[in-house]
């Protein structure tokens, strides 16, 4: 995306103002601005006395080295102990932590929190019984049931950083993060449900390990029983999660660690091919995360009942799932399956059966639901919900008012917040209690963080114009490195502009100086709010035999906010490659990556439109893609691609 292109935008008038009510118990309000204005580093140092530490920091920023930060240093803290143990002491053992809702009608589980805190010191127990040791990474492949949760507060307990892959990637995808981080153990079930029907995970994990062979640290997977269905079982590495967890002891005591000892890995997609795995840290990353859940959300932990439909895999599901949440003493809900299953109005059933107060969510849903039409809230009681959220990727006006109204009945605020897996924590967003919402715009850097939008000089641009979204001060929940790669760390986030964060969004200020996050202007594409690259579907579709070259675009799509879309050159002794070649190359996508990445479209291309430098322009396969008239061609090497390129379009299928 361009400058002229960013600073395009068409207006929007409506305001939502925060009703009265909300406004006057509103936890964060209009002082917390000037607060952290005034002294964000004491700002912070408040944030962090949402913890119990075992021993408190003796300096809250050690920016001595940057980027490499370290907050709170000195002070010392067990993940799991204030996520779990603190609640239980303080008397609140009986409180729900989580409703978890099973996809299969009738299967539910509401699990306290004195409940939690006993699983949690048996797996605890358990993955020692295997050998980790505080340090040893554990890799998590799993449906989203509450073993998944009880798994990685078991890690942090042991200060062993856990890595969540989502459920949905590839054997392939699997064996790459185990490889990076060198995991010692991976725990994964037989399976999970998919709309009704059982979908295997265990036999990716094996996949994964024999295609890693010697290049695999992994000494014991470890399996939960959750479909019963029929599993490849080594008797010797393989062990039940029902076997070993259950036996263990309910008593296992907690070892404080550093501030700055890692929590987990987070792998997420890049401008290259290989994934990057981002380092979140203890002390610094529980305190955003808790601060915003508590701030952004208005969480009123005695009363409401909170639900974010992220899936575990991914940031959203780290941050507002699990820590979050459970550092602030929720009672939240946690779904395994997917909406329309039984039925199309599953959510709204759910919100009404447990009184769902928050909701957090992604524009992909919420568009979707608008599709399916409104008769299917209808027919629920939503009259409990008084705040939504939305996360992942833009969300448009339309949506937003929709949301708001039809979803909110038009009480609830609406916050759209930015962040992303390497902030940790929300960065920009309306405070619900304070805000006079815009739909679509994210409103401002909320109180702690300083966030700008800056041109190609890295000058912060006047209002009413567009740039680059930067983060000019460090923040206690920032990433730390990316796993084992210090430089690629350096190269990808600071080395743009002196001293400033950036990671690859577009945005704009309006004239008021409010921020409306356009999208990425790097090769990162953002499908139903999951982050793809595009270098990384090209690589999964040149492996493919028949394939000699390929280019990936993400074009706009009206659900799932951009759509996957390939051109590909098949190399001559593919010839026109059979009559199933588009399936064929979709399905090869899948198995490299994941369902999420199947290009919506390929398109089998003689020529890729390149500049004379060879560089494949992108924005012209975009023009295409999106249907626009194409940009200018004059830096093409051969400015006659684009016409071919352009008729094979018209008469391509989507399917
Ligand atoms: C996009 C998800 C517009 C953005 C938490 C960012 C958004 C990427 C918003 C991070 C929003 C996230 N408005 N765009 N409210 N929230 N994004 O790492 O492009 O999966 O860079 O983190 O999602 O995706 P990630």
């Amino acid at each position: 995306m361009d400058i002229e292109t960013l600073a395009n935008l068409s207006r929007e008038e409506r305001r939502f103002a925060p009703p009265a009510e909300f406004a006057a118990n509103a936890n964060l309000t209009a002082v917390a601005y000037e607060e952290a204005t005034r002294d964000r580093l004491g700002f912070w140092e408040k944030q962090a006395e949402r913890l119990t530490w075992d021993t408190r920091w003796d300096r809250v920023l050690d920016w001595s080295n940057p980027p490499f930060a370290k907050w709170f240093v000195g002070g010392r803290l067990n993940a799991a102990y204030n996520a779990v143990d603190r609640h239980v002491e303080e008397g609140a053992g009986d409180k729900v932590a989580f409703h978890w809702i099973g996809e299969p009608a009738d299967d539910a589980r509401s699990i306290t929190y004195s409940e939690l805190k006993d699983e949690v010191c048996q797996a605890a127990n358990a993955l020692v019984d295997l050998g980790v040791q505080a340090g040893d990474r554990v890799a998590i492949y799993m449906p989203m049931i509450p073993e998944t949760v009880v798994a990685m507060l078991a890690c942090a307990r042991l200060g062993a950083p856990h890595t969540v892959v989502f459920g949905g990637f590839s054997a392939e995808a699997l064996a790459s993060r185990i490889e990076d981080c060198q995991a010692k153990i991976v725990i994964t079930a037989d399976g999970g449900y998919r709309r009704g029907v059982p979908s295997a995970l265990k036999p990716a994990v094996d996949e994964a390990l024999a295609k890693l062979g010697s290049r695999s640290a992994v000494d014991h997977v470890l399996v939960v029983r959750r479909t019963g269905q029929t599993i490849p079982f080594d008797e010797v590495t393989d062990v039940w999660w029902h076997e070993l967890v259950a036996s263990q002891s309910v008593e296992h005591t907690c070892e404080s660690f550093d501030s700055e000892h890692p929590l987990y890995v987070m792998y997420t997609s890049g401008t290259t091919g290989a994934p990057k795995g981002i380092l979140h840290t203890t002390g610094g990353y529980l305190t955003g995360a808790a601060y915003t859940h508590w701030g952004v959300f208005d969480l009123k932990a005695e009363t409401d009942v909170y639900w974010c439909t992220a899936d575990v895999g991914w940031v959203t599901g780290h941050s507002y799932l699990v820590y979050g949440p459970l550092i602030n003493r929720t009672t939240s809900v946690i779904y395994e399956g997917v909406p329309d299953s039984p039925h199309k109005g599953r959510w709204w059933e759910i919100i009404e059966k447990y009184g769902v107060t928050i909701l957090y969510t992604a524009p992909t849903a919420i568009r979707t639901f608008m599709k399916w039409g409104d008769e299917i809230p209808a027919k629920h009681d939503l009259s409990s919900l008084r705040l939504l959220g939305s996360v992942g990727e833009p969300i448009n006006p339309e949506a937003y008012v929709w949301y708001r109204e039809t979803i909110g009945g038009g009480r609830t605020p609406v916050v759209d917040t930015w962040w992303q897996t390497e902030t940790g924590a929300i960065m920009v967003s309306p405070l619900p209690g304070v805000s006079d919402a815009k739909p679509g715009s994210a409103m401002r850097a909320i109180p702690g963080i300083v966030a700008d939008v800056v041109n190609d000089e890295g000058a912060s641009v006047p209002d009413g114009t567009g740039g680059y979204l930067v983060i000019r001060e460090p923040w206690p929940s920032m990433l730390r490195t990316l796993w084992g790669d210090d430089q690629r760390f350096k190269e990808t986030y600071w080395s743009r502009w002196e001293g400033m964060y950036f990671a690859g969004d577009g945005a704009k200020k309006d004239e008021d100086g409010d921020v409306w996050v356009l999208g990425r202007v790097d090769d990162v594409m953002n499908v139903s709010g999951h982050r793809l690259s595009t270098t990384e579907i090209e690589s999964a579709l040149v492996s493919h035999p028949k394939v000699a070259e390929a280019a990936v675009v993400g074009a706009n799509d009206e659900t799932t906010g951009q759509a996957v879309c390939a051109y590909v050159i098949l190399r001559e002794a593919a010839g026109d490659g059979g009559s199933d070649i588009v399936q064929e190359l979709r399905d090869h996508v899948a198995r490299g990556i994941g369902a999420i990445a199947k290009p919506r479209q390929i398109l089998i291309v003689a020529e890729l439109p390149k500049t004379r430098s060879g560089k494949i322009m992108r924005r012209l396969l975009r023009d295409v893609a999106e249907n626009r008239e194409v940009g200018d061609v004059s830096t093409l090497a051969d400015s006659t691609v684009m016409n071919l390129i352009a008729v094979g379009a018209s008469t391509s299928a989507e399917d």
